[in-house]
């Protein structure tokens, strides 16, 4: 019996000419929130990242730096491109670089056996170039440059003068698998999206495949070509490569093998819209010359803009991650851009967004929620949470809203819609929330003392309450682990129903599932309250 594949979710691996910013960041921290998810489904899940570390691109800023590409690439890993991934709160699997020799060694046998089955030629190449993309550029796709740039022709990416290469090396036949290619997305409509990606890519393969120079002779920074060792391997070619690379590709001995055929190809491959192509045209081109299965999905998302330009490394405009994270926490910062921005959008980071939003919908909304009914427990029923004696038609609504919550979120999830899914969850933050305005158990409790029907009206009350706050945790975990992790421990939770990790997505909008008795504790506040940061006050 063949067990099923594993959930296989990429990020693009990243450029080390600098440090990440909050774009690098975007894509890693969908991809974790997207692997959280499956998980909490209870499915295996694979979770690749890493870096991008050949090309010209690399090369001249290590050379302007004054070291080796290689130890550039090692400082940057080290110091950098490893750490935000713990700033970021996230689970990765793996981190491949493609300096590892796991990676070099599977990308030349991968090329030795298209080249030795005709899929790649020696021939001349001659046109524009841009290092920033590290990518070959039609005429038609540049734009005049200005300033200091004028009169020269620039990457609209960029904006910055195009290089003209003019030489020999070897080509990969990619003009062969248009129809193919063609074929394939019109069998598959979800395989590569937003709608807006997938007309890009088909109309770019309908107006026709050039073949592609997949090798360098002007510089030594990189893969060398098995069967001419004066050439290196294009850099695109090598990166998408990790992939499979990653994962085992070509191992014909354990675990490698085992290793790919469970996992390979990709479910998702995260990209933002600026690498589509390469992601959507010539990765499933090369895996057909190889006869290798097709990712499911490719999906382009939008991107982060400052002053309506794509935040770049290059432009010098990159927002450090921690900048916004040491002062609102990890678990914000994926709240906010997963809910903030939809997933396929462009979208802007604004302090003031980012802070209204914390105060309200953390702080005010979630945090306050949790504390309130935590410290009413401890209050009225010496933190051990009571029976709902006395449900009636406001406890079976919210019973509704939870069921509802949690499938919407779900299938949101499917369509990759974050927001979606936060949006649909936050509608049971709400209901809890106007929930108890209505029921008001604190002046309830009043009288509890002498009533018994105010006792059962404060005891139903706060069971209710609780009952949504562990559907929340578990809704809201694979988006913001720290605070989760911390309000299944105050619910004490875990006595009865084990850890956070065990809660299955579609089983937790069931009603009552935290039994009565559980012990709450009042702990730390989920979301503090924050100063205004200093960008406020200048
Ligand atoms: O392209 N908004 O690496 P890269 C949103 N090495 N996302 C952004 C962004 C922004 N302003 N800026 C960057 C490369 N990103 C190649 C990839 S994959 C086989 C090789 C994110 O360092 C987004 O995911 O330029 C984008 O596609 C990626 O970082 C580009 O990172
Ligand atoms: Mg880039």
């Amino acid at each position: 019996m063949s067990s099923p594949k594993t959930y296989f979710v990429t990020t693009p691996i990243y450029y080390v000419n600098d440090a990440p910013h909050i774009g690098h960041a975007y894509t890693t921290v969908a991809g974790d929130v997207l692997t959280r998810w499956h998980r909490q489904r209870g499915e295996d899940v694979w979770f690749l990242t890493g870096t991008d570390e050949h090309g010209q691109k690399v090369l001249r800023t290590a050379e302007a730096n004054g070291v080796s590409p290689q130890d550039w690439a090692d400082r940057l890993v080290e110091s950098a491109w490893k750490p935000v991934l713990h700033t970021l709160d996230v689970a990765n699997d793996d981190f491949i670089r493609t300096t590892q020799s796991r990676h070099t060694e599977r990308v030349q046998a991968f090329l030795q056996s298209l080249y030795d089955a005709g899929h790649i030629y020696q021939g001349d190449y001659e046109g524009p170039y841009c290092v920033g993309c590290e990518e070959y550029k039609v005429a038609g796709d540049l734009i005049d440059g200005t300033g200091e740039y004028a009169g020269q022709k620039c990457c609209p990416i960029h904006s910055t003068p195009v290089e003209m290469l003019s030489e020999t090396n070897y080509f990969f036949a990619l003009s062969r698998y248009g129809q193919a290619l063609l074929d394939h997305y019109e069998a598959n409509p979800s395989a590569v999206e937003p709608a807006s990606a997938r007309n890009e890519v088909l109309s770019f393969i309908r107006s026709g495949l050039d073949d592609l120079s997949i090798s360098r002779s002007t510089f030594d920074w990189g893969i060398k070509v098995p069967w001419d060792e004066s050439q290196v391997v294009y850099v695109w070619f090598d990166a998408l490569l990790n992939y499979a690379t990653a994962v085992g590709l070509g191992d014909t001995d354990e675990p490698g093998q085992s290793k790919f055929a469970s996992t390979f190809p990709a479910d998702v491959h995260l990209v933002g819209k600026d690498i589509l192509r390469f992601h959507a045209v010539i990765w499933p081109a090369m895996l057909l010359a190889a006869g290798l299965p097709l990712p499911a999905k490719v999906f382009a998302h939008g991107w982060l803009l400052v002053g309506g330009e794509k935040m770049s490394k290059s432009k010098l405009t990159g927002i450090a991650p921690s900048a916004i994270i040491d002062h609102f926490g990890s678990d914000a910062f994926r709240y906010y851009f997963m809910r903030a921005i939809s997933f396929g959008q462009d979208g802007s980071f604004s302090w003031e967004d980012m802070s209204a939003r914390y105060t309200a919908e953390l702080a005010n909304g979630l945090g306050n929620l949790a504390s309130r009914v935590t410290a009413m427990t401890n209050k009225y029923f010496e933190g051990v949470l009571p029976e709902a004696v006395s449900s009636g038609a406001a406890e079976k609504e919210l019973a509704q809203v939870a069921a509802r919550a949690a499938q919407a979120a779900d299938s949101a999830v499917d369509s990759l819609s974050f927001s979606g899914a936060i949006n649909a969850t936050w509608e049971l933050v709400d209901a809890v929330n106007g929930y108890l305005t209505i029921q008001e158990p604190w002046k309830v409790a009043k009288t509890m003392d002498t009533d018994q029907a105010a006792r059962d009206s404060v005891a139903t009350t706060l069971y209710a309450a609780a009952e949504g706050l562990r559907i929340l945790s578990v809704l809201l975990n694979p988006v913001m682990p720290k605070a989760c992790a911390s309000l299944w421990s105050q619910l004490g939770a875990e006595v009865a129903l084990g850890s956070l990790a065990s809660q299955r997505i579609q089983d937790c909008g069931q009603w009552g599932l935290l039994p009565a008795g559980s012990v709450l504790t009042k702990g730390d506040s989920l979301f503090p309250r924050l100063e205004d940061p200093e960008e406020f006050s200048s």
